[in-house]
C-alpha cells in the first residue's frame, strides 16, 4: 500500500506532460490524459496519479491525511510563468490610453515614457514596499494557478535600486508558497541620467552591480534587453558574458521589436531562454534548434501591444526549438498577471494546440527555470504542484476563454487555494 496525506479524487480529467526534459517537436503536443483520475502525495510530493478505481485499491491515507473531492474538476501541473517584471511600483494606464489612440510603444519611450516611468516609481517606492507588491502579486498568481514563478529588476538601473528590487524579490517570496527565481536586468535600458554615458553605465552594470548580485546570492540569472532604444548585441554580449563568468545563467529579451540577431546570441551564450522572438530569423531559429535555449513565447505582451509580428511559433517547434509561454507581467506590455490567458492567447492567437499550449506553460517553462526535474509535470516523484481548474477537460481551458476557472491550487503537497480563494497563511 502506497502511505499519502493529501489525495484529490473526483478528477474528471487529468492532463499532464511527462519527463524532466524539455518536450520537443511533436512531443509537445503529446500529454498525458487519464479520465476519471486519482492524485495522492506525501511530504510534498506525488506518490500516485491513475485512474481513481486503481487509487483505491493502491493507496492509504494516513489517519491525519486530507482527501479533496475535485467535484469533476481538470487537474493540471501548476502553472510556471517563466518571465515576469514582478517588482515594480505605478502602473502606466495613461500611456496606455495614448496607445489606443495611435500613440507607438517606441514613440512613448523615445520621449521618456514606457520602462524609464516605471523606473522613476520604483526608485520612489521603500523596499518595504516593493516586497509587500511582491507578495501581494504572488497571492495573485497563486490564484490564478501559478505555483512557481521567475521574476526580474530593471526598474532600478543603478546599483542600490537594482538590489534594492532583488531584495524585495526575496523578502516579498519569504515563506510565500510559490517558488521565486530571481534573474538580474540591469540591462533593460540606460536610465536618464546615463543617457549621455551609456559606457560607463554598462562598465557600472559589469564592475559593480553583478558581483554585488552574485555575492549576496540575489539572483541565479541575469538577463538583457537588446533592442534599438536598449542595448546593442555586442552590448549584451559584454554583460551576458560577464554574468556567465560569475556563474549566472542567462537569458535575453531577443527579436521582440525587431530582429536584431538576439536570438543567435543566446543560442551561442548557452542561456537558458530567448524570449519574445516576435520577428527572430531563420537564422535564429536555427541557432535555438540546435542548442538547449527554450524559446519562451509572451503572447500576452503581443497581445497587450497590438502587435502584427508574430513569433513563428510553428517553425520553432518543426524546428525543434523547446517552446514554451509566460506573462511578461509588467506595468507596459502586459499588466496581467493570468497564466490561463496565456494559454487561452497561445492557442487563439499563435495557433498552439491545447495540449502544446499545456506543456509549454508548464513542463517547458519550467525547464526554462532549472526546475523541471522537480516540478511541471504530474508524476510520482516530482513535488506536488498541481491545480484542479472548474472545469470537465482540458479543452474549456480555452473554449470557455476568459472565464475565472482556478478552484483548487496545492504547492508542495499543502492546498494553498481553495474554491477559488487564498487560505490564511
Ligand atoms: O518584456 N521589452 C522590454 N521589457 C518589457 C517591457 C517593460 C516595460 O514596458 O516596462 C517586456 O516587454
Ligand atoms: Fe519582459
Amino acid at each position: 500500500m502506497i502511505q499519502a496525506d493529501l489525495a484529490i479524487v473526483g478528477i474528471s480529467e487529468l492532463a499532464t506532460p511527462e519527463g524532466t526534459a524539455t518536450r520537443l517537436g511533436p512531443d509537445l503536443g503529446r500529454v498525458r490524459t487519464i479520465r476519471d483520475a486519482a492524485v495522492a502525495c506525501r511530504d510534498g510530493r506525488i506518490v500516485f496519479v491513475g485512474p481513481e478505481r486503481e487509487y483505491r485499491q493502491a493507496v492509504g491515507m494516513d489517519p491525519s491525511g486530507r482527501t479533496i473531492d475535485a467535484r469533476g474538476g481538470t487537474v493540471l501541473p501548476g502553472f510556471v510563468d517563466a518571465h515576469t517584471h514582478l517588482p515594480f511600483a505605478g502602473w502606466r494606464e495613461s500611456e496606455f490610453n495614448e496607445r489606443l489612440s495611435g500613440a507607438t510603444y517606441e514613440s512613448i519611450a523615445a520621449r521618456g515614457g514606457g520602462i524609464l516611468s516605471t523606473v522613476e516609481a520604483t526608485r520612489a517606492a521603500s523596499r518595504e514596499d516593493l516586497a509587500q507588491m511582491v507578495r501581494a502579486r504572488l497571492d495573485a498568481m497563486v490564484e490564478l494557478g501559478t505555483t512557481l514563478t521567475e521574476a526580474k529588476s530593471g526598474y532600478g538601473l543603478s546599483t542600490a535600486a537594482e538590489l534594492k528590487q532583488l531584495e524585495a524579490i526575496r523578502d516579498g517570496a519569504h515563506g510565500h508558497p510559490v517558488e521565486v527565481v530571481a534573474t538580474f536586468l540591469g540591462a533593460h535600458t540606460v536610465p536618464k541620467d546615463r543617457r549621455a554615458e551609456r559606457g560607463r553605465y554598462l562598465d557600472e552594470i559589469m564592475s559593480e552591480m553583478l558581483p554585488e548580485v552574485v555575492q549576496r546570492g540575489l539572483a541565479s540569472y541575469a538577463d538583457a534587453f537588446i533592442d534599438a532604444r536598449a542595448f546593442s548585441k555586442d552590448e549584451a554580449k559584454r554583460v551576458l558574458d560577464a554574468a556567465r563568468r560569475l556563474g549566472l545563467g542567462l537569458r535575453v529579451h531577443a527579436d521582440q521589436l525587431a530582429d536584431d540577431g538576439a536570438a543567435s546570441l543566446a543560442a551561442e551564450l548557452g542561456a537558458a531562454s530567448a524570449d519574445h522572438l516576435e520577428h527572430v530569423s531563420e537564422a535564429g531559429i536555427a541557432d535555438l534548434a540546435r542548442s538547449a535555449t527554450v524559446a519562451v513565447l509572451l503572447p500576452a505582451a503581443r497581445f497587450f501591444l497590438m502587435q502584427e509580428a508574430k513569433p513563428p511559433v510553428r517553425r520553432l517547434i518543426d524546428a525543434g526549438v523547446a517552446v514554451a509561454v509566460a506573462t511578461d507581467f509588467n506595468p507596459g506590455t502586459c499588466p496581467g498577471e493570468a497564466m490561463g490567458t496565456v494559454v487561452e492567447l497561445a492557442c487563439l492567437t499563435l495557433g498552439l494546440s491545447i495540449d502544446e499550449a499545456i506543456a509549454a506553460a508548464t513542463l517547458n517553462a519550467a525547464a526554462a527555470l532549472g526546475r523541471s526535474a522537480e516540478t511541471g509535470s504530474v508524476e510520482v516523484g516530482k513535488r506536488a504542484d498541481l491545480v484542479v481548474h472548474a472545469v470537465p477537460n482540458r479543452y474549456h481551458l480555452v473554449y470557455r476563454f476568459g472565464v475565472r476557472r482556478v478552484r483548487t491550487v496545492v504547492v508542495r503537497g499543502r492546498v494553498v487555494v481553495d474554491d477559488g480563494r487564498i487560505l490564511p497563511r
